[in-house]
């Protein structure tokens, strides 16, 4: 049996710059936490420059991409304006994403089978820029089959109807939602994508989720910038590393 691939950590550190804009100036810094975050674990760092830069602004991204030492992954609405920014910038990754200006966070996943073409026209810049393009879809085969269709390498699955399930404590939907996430990974890695997975992750759930051995990164921002208010952002990281690490123990004991 092949051993399982590592379960990769990706850090959003969009909540800190959201901190920051709350008063205006310089503090936090969300570099000095995706530093922190490095070095308690992360493996790469995740920010999501918004076409309202509600959190994240451009020179954060340009700050974040001169002095990080893991990769930095861009998630960016497909408009020409972001796709021009990335190219120039070019991050290690560049995640697409849906994006409402109303919209609280990123709702929902794209809609890729409604838009191929210009997905397609999108994905082929940032791909000829030498960037890894993933596309934040929900786990349905429709849109797995057309992010295939359209050469993207990448998908990360939209968590969040599962993880709200778990909140709100409804068993019947989170079990539901996450059996649409395990039959979705397989049928994404069966195609030929890389998988990760992401929104409203917590310990809990991270914990679960890596036990997929499709899934080998996890993008989680909101909950670990929140669990930092009363640990600290490194023992937050620290934790949700172990939690997965201890996920994908379980999943490789059941496969042996
Ligand atoms: N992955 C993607 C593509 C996202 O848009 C977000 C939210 O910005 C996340 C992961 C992280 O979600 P959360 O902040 O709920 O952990």
């Amino acid at each position: 049996m092949p051993a399982l691939a590592p379960i990769r950590l990706g850090i959003n550190v969009d909540h800190v710059a959201t901190l920051r804009n709350a008063r205006g100036g310089k503090h936090p810094d969300p570099l000095k936490a995706a530093e922190i975050a490095i070095a308690a674990g992360a493996d790469g760092i995740t920010a999501h420059l918004r076409e309202d830069r509600r959190h994240i602004v451009d020179e954060d991204v340009v700050r974040l991409k001169a002095h990080l030492k893991r990769p930095l992954n861009l998630e960016m609405a497909a408009t020409p304006e972001m796709v021009e920014i990335a190219c120039k910038l070019h991050p290690h990754a560049a995640c697409i994403v849906p994006e409402r200006r109303t919209e609280r966070t990123t709702e929902g996943g794209l809609d890729v089978a409604g838009q191929r073409e210009a997905l397609r026209a999108a994905v082929g810049r940032l791909a000829g820029a030498g960037i890894r393009v993933s596309l934040f879809i929900a786990a349905e085969a429709v849109q797995i089959a057309a992010a295939s269709a359209i050469g993207a390498p990448v998908i990360e699955i939209h968590t969040g109807a599962w993880c709200d399930a778990l909140v709100a404590g409804d068993v019947t939907a989170a079990a539901a939602e996450f059996d649409r996430i395990v039959r979705g990974a397989a049928l994404a890695a069966e195609a030929g994508l890389e998988v990760h997975a992401g929104h409203g992750l917590d310990f809990v759930s991270a914990e679960k989720i890596a036990t997929l051995p499709e899934i080998v990164e996890l993008n989680i921002g909101h909950f670990l910038i929140g669990e930092a208010v009363f640990e600290g952002l490194g023992d937050a990281i620290r934790h949700m590393r172990t939690a997965m690490d201890r996920g994908r123990g379980r999943a490789a004991g059941q496969k042996s």
